[in-house]
């Protein structure tokens, strides 16, 4: 059994508030704000702090409910929970007002990875679960049932697990003779698959669970959904801002927001305006890469990956982003692998 602290009594520091709240500009009146990923509420109670402003937060995780609940009961006409993925925000999202922001920050809340219980951590040592919510499978069954190729395949292209094929090999032997049941199981096998490199700064598990959760929650299919489905909803003048935490993340988040975007400057005054290109969903990107600041790396060093990038919506009308689809389906296909 894991002896970890009550729940409740966890915080979770949001990364960069100052710097989303500024760019949400709240005291401009009326605002309609969704909050794709809730967690523990840091943003939607900042913003709810303005008494024009009304959120409406989506997070997948149903522990997350409870913490809604405890806002919509101070905040009754201004706040609205669903306890859905934001891949369905087409769905889920139907007012007549078009919202003013869209605010996703991606990865796990601290309500989360220090929730022993579900095997986010390498330093549980309950069930290898994993499953952040509404997920289909959990990293036990990956684990145990997956073939050794998209084993391997997960831990390489979701991981970037260099040593991917002797961790897969160990963990085919292992479940070979004994079902692989937990956390400290899994890192026995890859403490003793990993060479020593007294250089690396990072936990020599990091890779793997990063593959693991990303495969479990199908998280680039989620956030190339997502990105999609916010740039169909939100209103014309409209911001998506979006904070991640790994490379494979912040690679499709630049490249959408790069190449979506009316940042190629006018050859010639005499020549149309190069905002009527097709699919300028964004104006004029610029690399708007926001970081965490040295007093929030103090108070809070698990913000220290965190990447802020925004864009804001043009007039363009929307057309599917087919090939940026394309581009990033070698992410979509590893998703798609069945049990
Ligand atoms: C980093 S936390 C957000 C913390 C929040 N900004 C705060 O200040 O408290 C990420 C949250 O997003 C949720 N989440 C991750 N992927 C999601 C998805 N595809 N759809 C909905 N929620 C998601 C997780 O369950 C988690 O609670």
């Amino acid at each position: 059994m894991n002896i970890s602290a009550p729940l409740l009594e966890k915080k979770h520091f949001p990364v960069m508030l100052d710097e989303v709240i500024n760019i949400c500009n709240p005291s401009k009146k009326n605002q309609l704000i969704i909050d794709c990923t809730f967690g523990g509420g840091g943003y939607t109670k900042e913003l709810l702090k303005f008494p024009n402003i009304k959120v409406i937060a989506l997070d997948r995780d149903k522990s997350a409910i409870e913490r809604a609940e405890v806002i919509r009961a101070k905040f009754t006409n201004q706040f609205i929970f669903y306890n859905e993925k934001f891949s369905n925000l087409d769905k889920i999202i139907n007012t007549e007002k078009k919202p003013d922001v869209i605010i996703f920050d991606l990865g796990l809340s601290t309500f989360q990875l220090q929730d022993y219980s579900r095997g986010f951590s390498f330093n549980a040592t309950d069930k290898i679960d994993m499953q952040m919510g509404l997920s289909d499978i959990s990293a036990e069954e990956v684990i145990n049932k997956l073939n050794e190729k998209d084993l391997r395949l997960i831990l390489k292209i979701l991981g970037e697990e260099q040593e991917a094929n002797r961790i897969v090999k160990n963990i085919i032997k292992a479940r070979q003779v004994k079902k692989i049941d937990t956390v400290i199981e899994l890192v026995k096998i890859i403490e003793l698959s990993k060479k020593k490199n007294y250089k690396q700064k990072i936990n020599v598990c990091t890779k793997t669970f990063q593959a693991l959760r990303i495969f479990v929650n199908k998280e680039t299919t989620e956030l190339i959904k997502g990105l999609i489905e916010a740039t169909q909803l939100i209103k014309y003048g409209g911001k998506i801002i979006i904070i991640s935490f790994h490379s494979i993340e912040d690679k499709i988040i630049k490249y959408y927001f790069t190449n979506y975007s009316s940042n190629k400057s006018n050859p010639s005054r005499y020549m149309p305006s190069q905002n009527n290109l097709k699919n300028s969903f964004f104006e004029k990107y610029k690399n708007n890469l926001l970081t965490p600041s040295p007093e929030e790396l103090i108070k809070n060093p698990a913000s220290r990956s965190g990447k802020l990038r925004y864009a804001t919506r043009t007039e363009q009308p929307f057309d599917e982003p087919r090939e940026f689809k394309e581009k990033f389906k070698k992410y979509l296909d590893i998703e798609n692998v069945q049990i």
